[in-house]
């Protein structure tokens, strides 16, 4: 059985696409396309260095966000694409777009959703809040999107513990370790049909089908 194509979206420094090409490329899936909204994220480099298309949509060249997810759908949509990975994609995404590929985008997110996300939640502003609410636990989600920020069924949480003298950064850097774990299993089990959405809670079964 050939191996489902995958289309990850990005807006930087793509670590988190890195973790995708080295443990889910041409093992799992196929990325087919990177596509950046911003032209100069070292991302799309990474992509190149690996023979990955690449593609810019930027906001600039557009008049709405309407409009700048109407081209992003038709770039997806001429290409048999499962499954779009959300990975570090800085751009909320219209209703129209989440409708039109309803349960086939999937988001990675630094906190333990529902902590620290929502509009105004994203990069480092995330572990700026969770250090200065002094929580002791915080971590990665990777989640089904849909018209709401940061919303959907979650698929995979972990967590890190929060130290007493850590800051934004050092916070960062341990978490993104754990993201770019869990964000290669998560498009693993779904290319694999290894994952069901029931209601909020998601199902995840074994190899057999047994859920787990
Ligand atoms: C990651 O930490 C990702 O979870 C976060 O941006 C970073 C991108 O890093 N995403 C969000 O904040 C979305 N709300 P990367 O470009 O190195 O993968």
């Amino acid at each position: 059985m050939s191996l489902k194509k995958i289309a990850v979206l990005i807006s930087g420094g793509g670590s988190n696409l890195q973790a995708l090409i080295d443990k889910v490329h041409k093992k799992s899936a196929v990325i087919d396309i990177v596509i950046s909204d911003e032209e100069d994220a070292y991302g799309l480099i990474r992509a190149k260095n690996n023979d990955i298309e690449t593609k810019v949509i930027s906001t600039k060249s557009y008049s709405s966000r309407e409009e700048f997810c109407t081209a992003l759908m038709e770039e997806i949509d001429k290409r048999d694409i499962s499954l779009i990975v959300l990975a570090g994609f800085m751009k909320i995404l219209s209703k129209d777009f989440m409708h039109h590929f309803k349960e086939k985008v999937i988001n990675i997110h630094p906190s333990l959703i529902p902590s620290f996300c929502g509009k105004g939640y994203y990069g480092i502003k995330v572990h700026e809040k969770a250090i200065e609410y002094g929580v002791k636990l915080s971590g990665a989600t990777v989640h089904f999107a849909d018209e709401k920020a940061d919303n959907g069924p979650i698929i995979i949480q972990k967590s890190v513990e929060v130290k007493s003298d850590d800051t934004p950064k050092k916070l960062q850097d341990r978490i993104l370790k754990i993201e770019h774990e869990i964000l290669p299993k998560a498009v693993e089990l779904f290319c694999e049909d290894r994952i069901e959405i029931n209601e909020r809670m998601v199902v995840i079964k074994d190899n057999k089908g047994e859920v787990i």
